[in-house]
């Protein structure tokens, strides 16, 4: 294992408060997201950052309904393991628990509730990937800051403060559901104590970057998309989002199977596969289609 890999970290675990009683019984992130289940979006994203090995993690008891769904992942041309979050004890956990599966390589986490889309995606990770040393993060203006961990720039535009869910916001920028790090990250992560409510804070590893003279952020402009999916209101609005691009282009958002083959992962016969499994359903038709239309 080289330092210079990309490996991926998806956490889908979690309690899902805020969607009870909808995530009493079954995980939020394989909740329908209109035409498909919430961790194809983050899969997806993972698979355009160019990331072919990725590590899924959940709760004991939602991890064998993600093993159904996403397998081992060769169907797509990727490699997905395995582990649990025995209890929701913050998101910078993910990389104490991921390093058996990055050995040395440079993480690339992502949360199971974040949508993304939008013109330069595909070119903005690419970039961030391709980062050797420090963290890059990216940033989107929201009405409801004090949500989130939120970014501050000073009058050159570099990132000035990092603080979790404050009550004054000295901006409006949040800090997005993915990051890029180096391979100092789990390191780090070891070093931080839990915050008063109990969790391991991914806001303090980004603010172990910025306090280093390392961290990026990068801003999605307005003309992308950042949405999560943790509350009714959030999940139909995101629904009706894809809907509403997908039924206008005729092009589908987060599709697993279309990004394997785009990036040459899968051929046209496991294409075909893919959709023969997928009968009678829009779905398949779609995959189909990707290949007539490839063909003429
Ligand atoms: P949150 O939305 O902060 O938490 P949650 O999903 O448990 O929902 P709620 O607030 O309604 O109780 O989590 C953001 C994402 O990170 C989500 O995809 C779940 C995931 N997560 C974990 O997998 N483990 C954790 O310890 C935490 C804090 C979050």
């Amino acid at each position: 294992m080289t330092g210079t890999e990309r490996r991926g970290i998806l956490l889908a675990g979690g309690t899902g408060t805020r969607l009870h009683p909808i995530t009493q019984a079954v995980s939020k992130q394989l909740l329908p997201v209109f035409d498909k289940p919430m961790i194809y979006y983050p899969l997806t994203t993972l698979m355009l950052a160019g990331v072919r090995d990725v590590l899924v993690i959940s709760t004991p008891h939602d991890l064998p309904l993600f093993r159904r769904l996403l397998a081992d992942g060769r169907q797509w041309g990727l490699r997905i393991e395995y582990a649990e979050q025995a209890e929701p004890k913050g998101i910078a956990q993910a990389l104490l628990i991921a390093e058996w599966f990055l050995q040395g390589a440079r993480p690339v986490l992502i949360l199971g509730d974040n949508l993304f889309y939008g013109g330069n995606l595909t070119g903005a990770l690419a970039a961030a990937s391709a980062r050797n040393d420090g963290a890059t993060i990216f940033a989107h203006r929201v009405r409801n800051a004090a949500e989130y961990g939120v970014v501050a720039f000073d009058s050159h535009g570099n990132p000035a403060s990092i603080e979790e869910k404050p009550a004054v916001p000295k901006s409006q920028y949040a800090v997005t559901g993915l990051y890029f790090y180096d391979s100092r990250a789990v390191e780090i992560a070891r070093t931080l104590k839990p915050s008063a409510r109990g969790e391991v804070e991914i806001t303090d590893v980004n603010r172990a970057y910025l306090d280093r003279g390392s961290l990026g952020v990068q801003l999605l402009g307005r003309g992308a998309a950042w949405l999560d999916t943790g509350t009714p209101e959030s999940l139909l609005q995101a629904a009706q989002f894809v809907q509403t691009i997908e039924e206008r282009q005729g092009l589908k958002i987060a599709c697993p199977e279309e990004i394997a083959w785009r990036n040459g992962w899968i051929d046209d016969a496991q294409l075909t596969r893919l959709a023969e499994l997928l009968p009678k359903t829009a779905y398949g038709r779609y995959l189909l289609d990707l290949l007539g239309e490839a063909r003429s």
